[in-house]
């Protein structure tokens, strides 16, 4: 990887000390990283400049890892002394079919860590893309300064075991209960036992799955962008594995 010429500039951002850089891919592959040097508190941009490099490359110190995105961006629900509040989640997942157990990874700092604490259970919504603003507004804004179910004009059906409402527009949910709490960095992983699923029958495929030509899925790609999910990129795959290597 080459350096190329580096423009002193001086910019404020606010955010924590290090050095930073941002990969931009061009067409031919190569990452152009305009780099900047930080001091703490209200950032002093000290130096600027671009790396170049063939887009192959390792690294070890690790600025952000989303490679595993695009995700399905959730909105996860806590209730605690009357109140509710929920927030957007990329990183979540199921972990077990039976006991069935989802598991969310939310940080110490959010409102939303301390309701589920307090209160042992969350719900997990699947909102559509024509419900980006709740979706996103719920990870922008934290609940320990605004009303989001207000603000937001959050539409709650009443869950059936837990205290904490679902959203009504979600295509899915989850009512969870807490049954483990795992440290994990700066987040905690909380694992839940879905003790309710609300879903709609109709918006299941013949095949049993989630139908992508009814469903606009909402996916977290990073960086404030969110993508679908295009149906007629679908494949079905064989199960054996002669048929499937034979398959072009
Ligand atoms: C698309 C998206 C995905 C997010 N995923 C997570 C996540 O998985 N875990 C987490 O702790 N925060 C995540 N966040 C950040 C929280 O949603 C955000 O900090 C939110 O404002 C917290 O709200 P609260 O303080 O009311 O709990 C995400 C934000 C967005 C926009």
């Amino acid at each position: 990887m080459t350096e190329m010429a580096a423009v002193p500039a001086v910019v404020e951002i606010n955010t924590v000390a290090g050095i930073g850089n941002l990969p931009l891919n061009n067409e031919k592959g190569t990452i152009f990283r305009p780099f900047f040097l930080y001091n703490y508190g209200f950032i002093r941009l000290i130096s600027i400049g671009l790396m170049e490099g063939n887009s192959s490359m390792i690294s070890t110190e690790i600025a952000g890892f989303y490679h595993f995105y695009p995700s399905i961006a959730a909105v996860i629900g806590a209730s605690f002394e009357n109140k509710t509040n929920f927030m957007a989640a990329a990183w979540h997942t199921g972990v077990s079919h039976s006991p069935p157990l989802y598991l969310v990874s939310v940080a110490p700092k959010r409102h939303t860590y301390d309701m589920i604490v307090r209160s042992g259970e969350f719900t997990v919504n699947f909102l559509p893309m024509d419900k980006l603003t709740i979706i996103h507004g719920s990870g922008i804004v934290s609940g320990a300064e605004i009303d989001k179910v207000n603000k937001l004009r959050i539409p709650l059906e009443e869950s059936i075991i837990v205290k904490c409402p679902t959203i009504e527009s979600a295509y899915a949910a989850y009512e969870c209960r807490v049954v483990h709490r795992y440290p994990a960095g700066d987040h905690s992983l909380f694992v839940g036992e879905v003790v309710a699923v609300h879903s709609d029958g109709s918006l299941i495929s013949e095949r049993g799955m989630l139908d992508p030509e009814q469903i606009d899925f909402a996916m977290y790609l990073g960086a404030n962008t969110y993508i679908s999910a295009n149906p007629d990129s679908m494949r079905v795959l064989p199960e054996d594995l002669e048929t499937l290597i034979n398959v072009r």
